[in-house]
């Protein structure tokens, strides 16, 4: 059951003292793999889990990864994030559309943040155009699946070795 549950990231990375990105996931991404396969795809939360372990590994950062399905947790974390995290990428799920709440938590970090969704929301419902994280991150990543993820953790490692200007 992940709903709720901080992964043990230690053992995906076992070098402790790494700089960590904090991989944050809203309501029902905890079904990914059964929900929606047509719009999400087969690939479960922990398969996502595990290439982004890999993808920070190899960058030589660490990774702690959640998945809330309450609005409350997900701020409490994003708080948490401050002076933790290197870095935090966000999958909000409904919330992204919906949460003053999270945009008022993500306003507090002085880290970078991305925005990522599995699914091309722009190509999707009009409600699901507008985004309560987008102006306060540094970029959005949405439509390549799980992917999108790995994607989210490349961007930002180069990022934060100096390695690109943007
Ligand atoms: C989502 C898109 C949201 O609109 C939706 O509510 C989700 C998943 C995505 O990853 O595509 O739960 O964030």
């Amino acid at each position: 059951m992940l709903t709720g549950l901080v992964r043990d990231c230690k053992k995906a990375d076992p070098v402790s003292d790494r700089p960590t990105f904090w991989v944050l996931n809203g309501p029902n991404l905890n079904m990914l793999g059964t929900r929606e396969p047509a719009v999400y795809g087969r690939e479960t939360l922990d398969d996502i889990e595990r290439a982004c372990g890999a993808a920070a590994g190899a960058a030589g950062f660490g990774l702690d990864f959640r998945q809330s399905n309450g609005e409350g947790e997900l701020v409490g974390w994003v708080q948490q994030a401050r002076g933790a995290a290197a870095a935090v990428i966000v999958n909000a799920g409904a919330y992204t559309h919906t949460s003053v709440a999270l945009h008022d938590a993500l306003r507090l970090l002085d880290v970078p943040v991305v925005e990522v969704h599995l699914s091309n929301v722009f190509a999707r419902e009009p409600f699901r155009h507008h985004s309560y994280v987008s102006p306060l991150a540094l970029g959005v990543i949405c439509g390549f699946g799980g992917h999108g993820y790995v994607l989210a953790i490349e961007a930002l490692a180069r990022r934060l070795s100096g390695a690109t200007a943007r």
